[in-house]
This record gives C-alpha cells, structure tokens and sequence, in this order.
C-alpha cells in the first residue's frame, strides 16, 4: 500500500483524523490535510485560554476540523504555556460557487467522493462531483509540498461540468488562525500584489511572509474584482465550462520566513524588524522566479531518491509492510528542513504538544535517520548543540552549574513545560540526549563532532548531574524524579534515570581521555572534577536486586500502592488515566508506559536474559500504555529474549496507534512511528549496532509467518543492504 485510500461518504467525526494522519511536508513547509474550501461549523479562529492540563486526559477543542500549516523552528511566546509553534495564515483556500452556491463537504450535494494520500510523493488528491442546481460539477484537487523547492506548496484543480455551466473561484488565504486558541500574531499586513500577500510579525520577533497566486490553463475565464474582509484575501474568477471539457488551474504558495538566513553571514545594512522585511521581500521575489521550473517530476525523483535511502521490505505481512511505509512516509516527511529545529512530538501534523521536543528525538527518532541518512541524524544533534546556551541558562534557573536540558524544548532551550511534575521531575532528558549524541558519533565514527561540540556538551551535563546528585554516606543519589514512567511523579533513583546517568558520564570521562589534555583545559577541565565526574559514575546507586536478578524501577517502588485492574479500568478502550484521579494514580503502582525495559532495547547487551525476562513478567502486568511509546518498547525487549510472538502482538498494537481512526487527530505519534523502524530494523530482524570489528551485528527473532525482512543500513560511512530470512541473515557490503 503505497497509496492511501478512502471514499464514500464524508465523515465529520473522522475529518480531523485524516487532517493530521495525512498530513503533508517537505521539512520547511508543514501542513494538515484539510480541505480547500471552509466547512461549516468550523470555524479556525476560535480564542480560549488553553491552560496547563495533564497531557493524557486533555479533551481536544475544534472538533470538526483545525487548519494547520506550519514551519518548524517558527515558533510564538504563549503567556502561560511559554514559546510554542505557530499556526500560520491558511493559504490553500479555494472556495467554489454556482451562482449563489456554495461548495462545502457539511452542507452540499455530492457524490463519488474519494480521497488518497501517495506516500511514494506525497501528493494529496480529492476526488467529488457536486450536484449544483445547475447541474453536476466534477471536481478533483491535488496538491503537495515541493521538495525541489522546499518554500512552495504546488495545488492543481480539474474542473469538469456535466453541462454547459459558469462558476465562480475563489482563491484566499486566510489570517484569522489561532494556536491552540491563541494568536501570536502582533501585526498583520494583507494586501493584493500580483496576488495574495500576507506580512506577519509574530510574538517571537521572528516574521513570516507569503504570497499565494493562480495560473489558468487555457479556457474561458475573466477576473474579477479582488476582494477582502480583516482576515482574508480573496482572488476572484469566473469560468465558463463547456460540457465535459476539463478546466485546469493551479495555485501556487511561496512561505518564505526570517529564519532564512539565521544560518548565513550576516552582511546586512539594516538589522532588526525593518531589516528584515526587506530581506523578506527579496527573497519573495527571487523565489518567485522558480515557479516556471518547479515539476511534479523533479519533485517525484527526490521522493524516491528518500525511499530508495529508507525502504523496508516485509515479505508475508501487508498489514506491517503498510503500516511501516506509513510510518516511514511521516518520518521522511516530518524531518525539518535545518538544524534550526528539531521534529516536534505530534510530527508537525497538530498542536496538541505546542511543536515541543522531547526524549522522542534521541531515543524513538534518531536511530532511523542515524543508519539510513547519518547526515540528518547529526542535523538533529546539532539542534541539541545550538541549544545548550539556553540549557546552561535552564539548569542555572534551577540552581544548578553546567547543562540541563529541558524536559520540553521549543527554540530557547529553556524549559517550556507549564507543568511542574514533568518539567522539573523528568531529568532523564538531559543523559538521553549524552546517548544520542554517543550513538551518533558510534556509529557513523565523526570523532571531529564527538571531540569539539559533543565534548562540550556532555561535560556540561556532567557538571549538571554532580551538582544535582545527592549524597548519603559514600552513595549517591537522584532524589524526586519522574522516570519514563509519568505515573509516578516523585521517585528516588528511577533505574532508567541513573543508569542513563552513569552512562553519559562514563562516555564523558572516556572521550576526556581521548580529547587530551589541551581540549581538557579549553573547557575548563580540571583533574579534580573528572574525579568528581568518576566518583558520581561510581557510587550513584542502581536499584538492581542481584540475587533475583530483578530492577526495581525505582528505590522505593515497592511501597506504591497495588491496583486492582479490572474493578478500577472498566473500559480498556479508553486510557487507564481517564478512571483513575491524578492523586491516586500517583501513589500507586500503575505505569503509563515502559520504563525500567527501555534500558534493555538501548543497551541490549548489558543485562543477563534470566534479568530482562523477570522485569518483563513484573512490569508488563502492571502497565497501562496510556503513551503511545510504550508498545513499542515491549516489541522490542520481546524480541531481545526471542519471543517472537509476543513482539509481534506488541507490534500489532503499536501499528494501529496511527493507522486506526482515531488518535491522529491533533498530530500524529511520530515516535511510535521511529519505534516502529526500530522494533522492525532492531527487533525483528535483529540488528544491533556495530560490533567490535566495525561490522553490523544481528539477533534476529522473526516470527513464522514473515518469510524475509530486506533494508538498508548506514555505517561507518558503508552501506549496506541486509536480508533476513528464518535461517539466515546475508549483508551485502555496497558502497565504502
Ligand atoms: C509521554 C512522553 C513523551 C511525550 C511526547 C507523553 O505522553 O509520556 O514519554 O515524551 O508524550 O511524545
């Protein structure tokens, strides 16, 4: 299934779910599947006050529908919720009219309506023919984000009347938008200029602009009058078709934004809001220009050219093949365009986290990008590198010296998490992106980056964990975190957290070594603090029971309160968290998602089997997967003590998070989708990494009925293509 399908009837209850798990991009521009025209009942610029609320219970607003187009590393200040992306000015509109008719999927008479979703080019295709008093119209709309020119957004209309008829077009963009109920737009400007312009200063400082223009084929059609109201430009034409004649047009929108040259030396005049602007307009112009040269076809080759890079063949299962393709198509899809930005939890596809970064890139994302395209894996880590200024400046807000990186990052670095329990408890973020940032550098070998900006950070970090760590006799101690595991907010010594610890700091005292003393002195090394480094890798407890051969998940977590499932979680459809009060849930032994065996799929060698198979009995017993990330972990770590069956019923699960209808609705689970590679590439098929002789290492535990898993691999600077059958893996070294 490399095309998405569905036709029918139109459903508003399942409107916004398409919106989101359809969703398109090129990594600049990013955009929700919604339709053309506006729908009645609603409406796109609704203002509420979105207050902080748990991330699991939060009831979505909009139900019918919720425009969202969007450039990663844009962002606005929220005064409560503290910077977040934006949703910009709508610039799809088109709006069709028979005399005083208007078309609209609620209200209108239609037929042979069908909707489909290329994930080979992502393009969007919308198929209906509209039963006006005057007579049956034939409509079909394509359109996609260019990836020849990744500031364009290409749309295609085919006009077909079953009669002699005349029609009215509307083209607009449309600024009265808002954020997750709130407009972080300070100034406005609109204005008709060979087409629709739309100036916007946003909160941030940052400003975006766009221009939106049509192009007829031939036919018979005039303009008329241009028209607006406060928030929406309109472009108006009247067509005469003739019967049966296709009538062709296209519009074409160009997002240019003041992140443009963020990355280029600066050799402007004029700095600041007017500097910009200026800047701006320029560049509207010569992108301009490449409107004559943009094709389907130039944008198809680089599609393909990813999906050659990402493919994943799965002989004798569909439904996983489908379901990969799909997750793959997003994670192509959703990777930003620069290092100026990360990919946010809802993979640019809604707003329901605020277009915020978490642990997801480093552990559920990177490894995809890290052995397809290393290139993009280290754009990510680079991301994390451009904000350890704003993570020092966090850990000082806490008190503390060195790094620490934001549970919920945006585009400052600082801390963007309105609720306390995660934002100060859930530190684990700040050794987890120590991990992705080794696992980097392991496994594509760039010792240049490992040695100049990773060193930094994580000696950075290190001075963070010494400083937050505390000391009970000759132990040490991480006292009130929040692991993995959101259901218990105030822990000692979550195993996850300390372990991930000690690793950053091991991986940071060994590449001190390496580095030698001279990079030692430039960051400020002294002996006395890789002492100090050394003694907390040493002595900050691992809650690990050796005569069980059992982790607890955290010190004390024995003490937490038993729960009787089936009396408490009487509908399991719904979240656990939805039967239960916060308080309660709290004090109680019930995990929102894996916790304890995220260790065993990110360090698949270090832990006995006899040890992997008592936490899996203990934990699995007792967790809810109210996260989307759970399944995935479970699918992974089965496949790790080689149960194949059950990795696959994890599997199963975690494959309809998205693909089923509903979830997607405000954005999609972009790190299931990452876990899901992961659980196929890692779990399934087995690989592991590098071995010690730089070779690619393979467990496999493939279940009976998939008779081959074929993929490629990055490493080391090789490539490989990998085959992984019942009795056999064969890896074909291509290139390097
Ligand atoms: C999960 C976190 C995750 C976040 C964003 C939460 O529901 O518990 O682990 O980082 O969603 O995906």
């Amino acid at each position: 299934m490399m095309v998405l399908k569905r036709k029918g009837k139109w459903s508003p209850e399942k409107n916004k779910y398409y919106e989101g798990a359809w969703a398109q991009g090129n990594g600049y521009i990013q955009m929700r599947a919604s339709f053309e025209e506006d729908l009645s009942g609603a409406s796109q610029d609704e203002h509420y006050w979105r207050l902080p609320a748990n991330v699991t219970l939060e009831e979505a607003r909009n139900p019918v529908s919720k425009w969202g187009v969007y450039v990663p590393g844009i962002y606005g200040k929220h005064p409560i919720l503290g910077e977040e992306i934006v949703n910009l000015p709508y610039p799809m509109g088109i709006q069709l009219y028979q005399d005083e008719e208007r078309f609209d999927m609620g209200l209108s008479d239609y037929s042979d309506f069908a909707e489909s979703l290329n994930l080979k080019n992502g393009v969007l295709t919308r198929h209906f023919v509209w039963n006006t008093a005057a007579g049956s119209l034939e409509a079909e709309y394509t359109r996609y984000a260019s990836l020849q020119n990744q500031h364009y957004i290409v749309q295609r209309a085919e006009l077909t009347a079953g009669q002699d008829m005349e029609i009215r077009v509307e083209s607009f963009v449309d600024a009265a938008v808002t954020t997750n109920g709130y407009s972080h737009f300070t100034d406005t400007k609109l204005f008709h200029q060979e087409g629709l312009w739309a100036e916007i200063t946003l909160d941030s400082g940052q400003m975006v602009c766009m221009k939106c223009f049509c192009k007829f084929e031939d036919g018979d059609y005039y303009k008329e009058e241009s028209s607006r109201t406060e928030q929406r430009l309109r472009e108006i034409w009247k067509l005469r078709l003739k019967k049966g004649e296709p009538f062709v047009f296209y519009k074409y929108t160009i997002i240019a934004t003041s992140l443009d040259w963020k990355d280029e030396a600066d050799g402007m005049i004029l700095s600041g809001p007017f500097g910009d602007l200026l800047r701006l307009r320029e560049r509207m112009v010569t992108l301009e220009l490449d409107a004559q040269r943009l094709t389907l076809k130039a944008h198809e080759e680089i599609w393909a050219k990813r999906w050659s890079e990402s493919d994943v063949q799965i002989v004798g299962d569909k439904r996983l093949q489908d379901s990969l393709r799909f997750s793959i198509y997003h994670l192509l899809r959703a990777f930003p365009w620069s290092s100026q930005a990360a990919i946010d939890a809802k993979g640019f596809a809604g707003e329901a986290y605020f277009g915020h970064y978490f642990w997801d890139t480093e552990i559920y994302l990177l490894p995809f990008y890290l052995y397809t395209t290393p290139q993009k894996a280290r754009s990510l880590i680079e991301f994390r590198y451009r904000m350890l200024e704003g993570a020092k400046k966090n850990a000082a807000r806490y008190g503390y010296p060195g790094a620490r990186y934001p549970w919920e990052c945006c585009q400052s670095g600082l801390e963007q998490c309105s609720n306390w329990q995660y934002g100060d408890m859930e530190v684990h973020v700040t050794a987890d992106v120590i991990y992705g940032l080794w696992h980097y550098c392991k496994a594509t070998g760039d010792t240049e980056f490992l040695l100049n900006q990773g060193l930094e950070m994580m000696v950075e970090t290190a001075r963070y964990w010494c400083s937050r760590v505390d000391w009970a006799g000759d132990t040490c101690h991480l006292l009130g975190v929040m692991g993995p595991d959101e259901y218990l907010a105030f822990t000692n010594d979550n195993a996850y957290t300390n372990y991930m610890v000690k690793f950053a700091l091991k991986q940071t005292l060994e590449t001190l070594k390496i580095a030698g003393g001279e990079r030692k002195n430039e960051l400020g090394v002294t002996d006395l603090e890789m002492e100090e480094f050394q003694k907390v890798h040493d002595l900050l407890v691992f809650p690990y029971d050796e005569d069980a051969h059992f982790i607890w998940q955290c010190q004390d977590f024995d003490h937490f309160a038993d729960v009787e499932f089936d009396k408490v979680w009487k509908d399991r459809s719904k979240p656990f968290g939805h039967f239960i009060s916060q308080e309660k849930n709290y004090r109680s032994k019930a995990l929102k998602q894996a916790d304890t065996l995220g260790l065993f799929s990110l360090f698949p060698n270090a832990f006995d089997q006899e040890t992997k198979k008592n936490c899996l009995e203990y934990y699995e017993k007792i967790t809810t997967h109210d996260s989307s990330l759970s399944y995935v972990i479970h699918a992974l770590v089965h496949a790790g003590v080689k149960d194949a069956k059950r990795s696959y019923e994890f599997l199963q699960k975690s494959m309809e998070i998205d693909l089923a209808q509903r979830g997607a609705a405000e954005g999609i689970h972009i790190a299931n989708a990452g876990g899901l590679w992961q659980a196929v590439v890692c779990g399934l098929a087995g690989f592991s990494g590098v071995g010690k002789d730089g070779q690619p290492v393979f467990h496999p535990a493939l279940p009976e009925h998939i008779r081959a898993i074929r993929f490629g691999l990055r490493l080391n600077g090789g490539r490989y293509q990998a085959e992984v059958t019942a009795d056999q893996v064969t890896v074909t070294k291509e290139v390097g």
